[in-house]
């Protein structure tokens, strides 16, 4: 049997669930020492408080246009909301168009991308017919670590995933997006939240169900939010009502709290990237890294004698060319086998039934401990706001996106599973973020909208 091989060389990779409840006990310590005042500045887990109060009660409306900014797509919007309460929910409807982002951008000058941005804003508008006559509310989905002071205000701590772009970190990038569509001109829109993409799959998925408390990304990135008590966010004032907490959990593990748990392939994975020794959970979790990873395991099957009969092809060696759509393709139901072969004869191998056999189940290690660790994160949190709110059992609902979760033919049935194994007392209900960030950042903008009315 050529899966045991495999099992046998990855058994470092192979989480049982006292290794998982382990890991989950570590992320409860690090959410604790992000909260905490004194330990924040040092916390490999970030906790930023958003300033975002609520999750969506139905009394939201208004026509907005948004940005959704750092995922796998940049994305310009306009989003329609219309209000209703009850049972006679409210409607949503939207508009999207998909703008490319040139790759020099991703590493160019800050302004550069934040030219295009508003370029392409503009673009829209002008294709939509959108008026100049009225000011129109612009939410802002940006999927990168923000400290916020207030909805409309964020500086940038980090750039992560495949952005390195120069000139922005500690810089508020709300201020920088107007700033930009005010250099490109000829348009009327004011930015007035910005939110990570949790946060808006939360309210997005919050919009049709009310126990939606926290947000979930499996996509490029990994990360989650969720409702917090104000009274445990120390670096915000007040101690009534609620927060929503963006936890940054992709940079568990940066101090080193994952290292037992960490391989050759991890810090190899690690060393080859653009920020080196930073989102150590990220890249053991992320669609950006997990097809690397099962490329560097197949190699060294392959160099150690234990694949393709000691064969190596230069396209096995090089970097990127097993994707997350390969891994996907490779765990298909019925064809995962034939599509594992048609895989690796791309990459100028030679594979017999045997090798598919293996390079499958290598595939499966690799994806199924992503699916672990994110239910090891996501146990942490839903236990703590169980803890928070004193209930022997908590109901709750769980907004996920992301094209990992999307696109996997298997992730999120085994997600589920260790979630609900690791946490019998608990009711998690998960939902797909059926429509993107957009319609949860303009939910939070049309609260910022009526607070800003009141204000006048
Ligand atoms: C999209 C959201 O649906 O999912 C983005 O609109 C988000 O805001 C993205 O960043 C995450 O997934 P991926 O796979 O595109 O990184
Ligand atoms: C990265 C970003 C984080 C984002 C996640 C998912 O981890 O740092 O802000 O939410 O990717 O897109």
């Amino acid at each position: 049997d050529p899966t045991k091989k495999v099992d046998r060389f990855l058994y470092a990779m192979r989480l049982h669930d006292d290794q998982l409840k382990d890991i989950s006990a570590r992320f409860q310590a690090e959410m604790k020492k992000g909260l905490s005042a004194e330990s924040n500045a040092a916390a490999a887990v970030k906790m930023l408080p958003t300033h975002v109060r609520s999750t969506p009660d139905g009394t939201e409306k208004g026509q907005f246009v948004a940005l959704d900014l750092g995922g796998s797509k940049f994305k310009v919007l306009q989003v329609k909301v219309r209000e209703g309460m009850g049972i006679r929910r409210g409607g949503v409807e939207m508009e999207e168009k998909i703008y490319p982002i040139p790759k020099e951008l991703l590493s160019g000058r800050g302004t550069e991308l934040f030219d295009h941005v508003s370029e392409s804003l503009k673009d829209f508008l002008h294709e939509k017919n959108i008026s100049l006559e009225k000011k129109h509310p612009l939410a802002f989905t940006f999927s990168f670590p923000c400290e916020h002071s207030k909805l409309d205000q964020g500086l940038l701590v980090n750039w992560s995933k495949n952005y390195r772009v120069r000139g922005l970190q500690g810089k508020d990038v709300v201020k920088t997006l107007r700033e930009a569509i005010d250099r490109t001109g000829g348009m009327n829109v004011e930015v007035l939240a910005m939110v990570n993409d949790t946060v808006a799959t939360m309210m997005t998925c919050g919009f049709d169900d009310q126990y939606c408390d926290v947000g979930l990304i499996i996509g490029t990135g990994t990360n989650a939010c969720y409702m917090e008590g104000l009274r445990n966010v120390d670096l915000v004032e007040g101690d009534e009502g609620r927060m929503c907490i963006n936890t940054e959990w992709g940079g568990f593990g940066d101090d080193g709290a994952l290292n037992d748990y960490i391989t050759e392939f991890d810090r190899e994975v690690d060393a080859a990237s653009n920020n080196p020794g930073k989102q150590i959970f990220e890249k053991m979790v992320s669609g950006m890294y997990l097809g690397e990873l099962v490329r560097l395991v197949v190699l060294k099957m392959a160099k150690r004698g234990k694949l393709f009969d000691g064969q190596v092809s230069d396209a096995l060696r090089t970097t990127g060319k097993i994707t997350t759509a390969h891994v996907a393709a490779m765990e298909q139901y019925k064809t995962g086998l034939n599509n594992t072969r048609d895989i690796l004869t791309e990459l100028d191998l030679n594979p017999s039934p045997d090798d598919c056999v293996a390079v499958q189940h290598i595939s499966t290690i690799v994806s199924f401990r992503s699916s672990n660790l994110v239910a090891a994160g996501l146990a942490a949190i839903l236990s703590r706001i169980k803890r928070n709110r004193n209930l022997r059992t908590l109901r709750i609902t769980v907004g996920v996106d992301g094209t990992v979760y999307k696109t996997h033919p298997q992730y999120p049935k085994r997600l589920h599973k260790v979630v609900r194994r690791l946490l019998p007392e608990c009711h998690v209900r998960f939902v797909l973020s059926d429509s993107g960030s957009s319609k949860g950042a303009a939910l939070v903008t049309a609260v910022a909208q009526r607070l800003a009315s009141l204000r006048q």
